[in-house]
């Protein structure tokens, strides 16, 4: 089961991703922070349970596992002629590593999103964990091209930036939009199929890139849907 909204140049579809990838017209980068691994999501929801409150702070999608990495990795090669960027633990690294370059991509990094406001070991047992991965590959033709020359592959951005609340693993605007803005150009159609509640949606539309995100769970495609409603608003509202 599926719908669609559009709204303004962002194609929004509620369902499976690896139901409607096959669907897909070509486009020029896949941005997307799919679930992590199995491990992870454990940890987080015990770490969510113990210090915050509120349903929406609990992890409540399925973790990762092997043969969606390895669709989802088939379908970015097929469908995407630019980079993908996929969101992961570092742990997760050579996994997705080995899964586009088995698809037929260009692996040509793991980048880190360090973030300065995150949680402190609250055990005290070990150190806490301060960064995620980003893994770039290139899924053109030819030689890797970005905007950004020489820069390092290194993000810094609190987690709490401006949340707009109601995700459990919301990105902050800012990275995304750093991210956009480095692999991506002007008038470009990114690819979200982990949507989640859109963020990578409204960073595109702040750049003047088209959007096309998808979502399982409909309450966070109702909210990905109000979210890049509301970017677009402020937009008119300020133009
Ligand atoms: C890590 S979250 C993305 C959060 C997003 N970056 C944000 O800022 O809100 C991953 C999302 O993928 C969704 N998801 C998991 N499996 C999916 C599938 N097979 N098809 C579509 N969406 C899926 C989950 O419901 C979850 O909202």
């Amino acid at each position: 089961m599926s719908r669609v909204e559009v709204i303004g140049n962002a194609t929004l579809y509620w369902g499976d991703c690896r139901e409607i990838l096959p669907t897909l017209p070509k486009v020029d980068a896949v941005i997307t922070d799919p679930p992590y691994e199995a491990e992870a999501h454990t940890a987080m929801r015990r770490t969510n349970k113990s210090i915050r409150s509120g349903e929406n702070d609990v992890i409540d999608f399925d973790a990762m596992d092997e043969t969606t990495r390895q669709t989802i990795a088939l379908e970015t090669v097929r469908l995407c002629h630019g980079w993908a960027l996929l969101f992961c633990q570092v742990e997760a690294t050579s996994s997705w590593r080995d899964a586009m370059v088995l698809a037929g991509a260009k692996y040509r990094r793991s980048m880190a999103w360090v973030k300065p406001d995150s949680s402190p070991q609250f055990n005290g047992q070990g150190p806490a964990q301060g960064y995620e991965c980003i893994s770039a590959s290139w899924c053109g033709g030819g030689k890797s091209r970005w905007n950004a020359g020489g820069k390092r592959g290194v993000y810094e951005f609190n987690c709490n930036h401006g949340r707009y609340g109601g995700h459990p693993t919301e990105k902050p605007v800012p990275l995304m939009e750093a991210l956009v803005a480095d692999f991506t150009d002007a008038g470009a159609v990114i690819l979200d199929p982990f949507m989640g509640s859109g963020t990578t949606g409204v960073a595109s539309h702040r750049l003047q890139r088209a959007f096309i995100g998808i979502e399982r769970d409909p309450r966070y495609f109702d909210l990905a849907c109000r979210r890049i409603e509301d970017a677009q608003r402020q937009e008119r509202m300020f133009a």
